[in-house]
């Protein structure tokens, strides 16, 4: 098997980032082979060996891909990495960080200690650190970087333009995460609306005290994934007098029916970063994850 100092491996459901990693790097490519038995499961094999091996994938739809991702780092470390940088543009179980019902499993934490012994450094994307504030309590024994998608997304907006009356939504509490550092770095104003979550595809949006008469907004937030909380905050937005709504997301795990249904609700235009593959993406997140590996 040939062998790298350094290369960049990736899976075919996410190649087009991860090649475009490597291409960032300057580093070769190696693209990880997935066999699915009849029995569903799954014969993972690596075409390249690494001594610094960059292994990449999103973990959207996360089950059975959290096995493999454990096998190529396996197979990688059989065949020589001495170091495994595990690139996660999107980390799945973040959203479950507490106990909200008594017999549940904390999956945040049982996600954390399942990859953390494979890996030296976990590199994501504006991971959902809400209850658990840092990195370093997800994965224990091993370097976690939680690298801005706010930012990259303001980069993109900077370089586009934007109109300068804009008011910036985050659509929950949370948004000091993502909407602050957005609307901050553009100088933008920006307030977060309240949530009530009543179930998975049932929310109750609230903005109060904001003057959005006459006003274009753009809705900032995390994730996308039912699309409830957006197309709650899209019609407030639009009942409190609103211009227009678009929205700027790091992660979209919608569908075309929940888009249809966000157009339908006045959405003028949804644009998300590139780290889950999606009809939305026009954010590349190579450039920032590159440089964070440089550092
Ligand atoms: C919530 O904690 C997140 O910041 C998102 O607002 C939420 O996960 C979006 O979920 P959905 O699209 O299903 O409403």
């Amino acid at each position: 098997m040939e062998h790298f100092e350094k290369a960049v491996f990736g899976f075919a459901d996410c190649e087009k980032g991860a090649r475009a990693l490597a291409k960032e790097m300057a580093l070769p490519f190696g693209l990880v082979d997935v066999h699915s038995f009849p029995d569903g499961e799954s014969r993972v094999t690596v075409p390249i060996s690494a001594t610094g091996a960059i292994l990449y994938r999103p973990l959207h739809q996360p089950n059975s891909k959290i096995f493999e991702v454990i096998q190529a780092a396996s197979a990688l470390r059989d065949n020589g990495a001495k170091t495994i940088n595990f690139v996660c543009p999107y980390l799945p179980y973040m959203r479950q960080d507490k106990v909200f019902h008594a017999g549940e499993a904390l999956s945040q934490k049982v996600f954390g200690d399942v990859i953390s012994p494979w890996m030296d450094a976990i590199i994501t994307v504006e991971p959902h650190l809400h209850r658990t504030r840092t990195m370093d309590k997800v994965f224990s024994n091993t370097n976690g970087v939680a690298l801005s998608g706010g930012l990259a997304m303001a980069d993109y907006y900077r370089k586009h333009g934007f109109d300068k009356s804009t008011l910036v939504l985050g659509p929950d509490e949370e948004a000091w995460h993502t909407a602050k550092p957005f609307a901050e770095a553009l100088g933008l104003e920006w307030t977060a609306a309240l949530k009530d979550r009543k179930g998975d595809r049932t929310v109750v949006v609230t903005i109060e005290n904001t003057d959005l008469k006459g006003r274009p907004v753009i809705i900032v937030d995390d994730v996308i994934s039912s699309g409830m909380t957006v197309f709650e905050a899209t019609k407030n937005a639009y009942d409190l007098g609103a211009k227009s709504v678009e929205v700027a997301a790091v992660h979209a795990l919608f569908n075309d029916h929940t888009h249809e249904a966000l157009k339908h609700a006045g959405v003028s235009w949804v644009i998300s970063c590139d780290g889950v593959p999606h009809f939305s993406n026009k954010i590349p997140l190579a450039p920032i994850i590159a440089k964070a590996l440089k550092r």
